[in-house]
């Protein structure tokens, strides 16, 4: 049979608007393989969330960073740890375009997750007002743009005729 090397510990940075789908994107793809999930809204504060980082890499898990993450600045800090944990880090950036996260920002809160408000315009727009697409040059052994791809995850609540 066929024997599977754990995949080795790593960081990955996720880069993406409100609602681009970073956080479906985690549970679905990392999660499984055991990434541990650092996100600001669960955790509080960016510190909190730089802690929880170093503490996993310490333990040899490895971690997605699932905030918007929208510039070189907000990217260095994790990109650092990282470095100081002597693992890898990647960045995987979705793309998704700006009206399709906003339609998923505004079915999600009905659809898939009702107890999270809407994130409103603001949101989006202070995101594209920050956004420098990531590059290698900040510090990352790769980047990886993913395409948005609809999951309806949770949205077949009725059927299709
Ligand atoms: N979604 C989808 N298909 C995908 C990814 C996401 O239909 N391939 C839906 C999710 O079910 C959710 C919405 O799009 O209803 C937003 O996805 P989410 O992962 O929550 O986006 P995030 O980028 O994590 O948003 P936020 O920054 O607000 O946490
Ligand atoms: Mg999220």
């Amino acid at each position: 049979h066929i024997t599977k090397k754990a995949p080795p510990t790593e960081m990955i940075v996720l880069v993406g608007s409100p609602a681009s789908g970073k956080s479906t994107f985690a549970e679905r793809h990392l999660k499984p393989h055991g990434y541990v999930i650092v996100n600001r809204d669960t955790l509080g504060t960016m510190a909190k969330c730089e802690k929880a980082a170093a503490k996993a890499l310490e333990d040899g898990q490895s971690v997605v960073v699932d905030n918007t993450n929208p510039d070189p600045a907000s990217r260095a800090k994790f990109i650092q740890i990282a470095t100081k944990h002597s693992v890898p880090v990647r960045c995987v950036e979705l793309t998704t375009p700006r009206d399709v996260a906003s339609h998923l920002n505004y079915f999600r809160a009905i659809l898939t997750d009702g107890k999270r408000r809407r994130i409103p315009d603001v949101a989006f727009n202070s995101f594209r007002s920050k956004y420098k697409a990531p590059s290698a040059g900040e510090g990352f052994d790769e980047v990886i743009k993913v395409e948005f791809v609809p999951e309806f995850h949770g949205h077949n609540k009725t059927r299709a005729r």
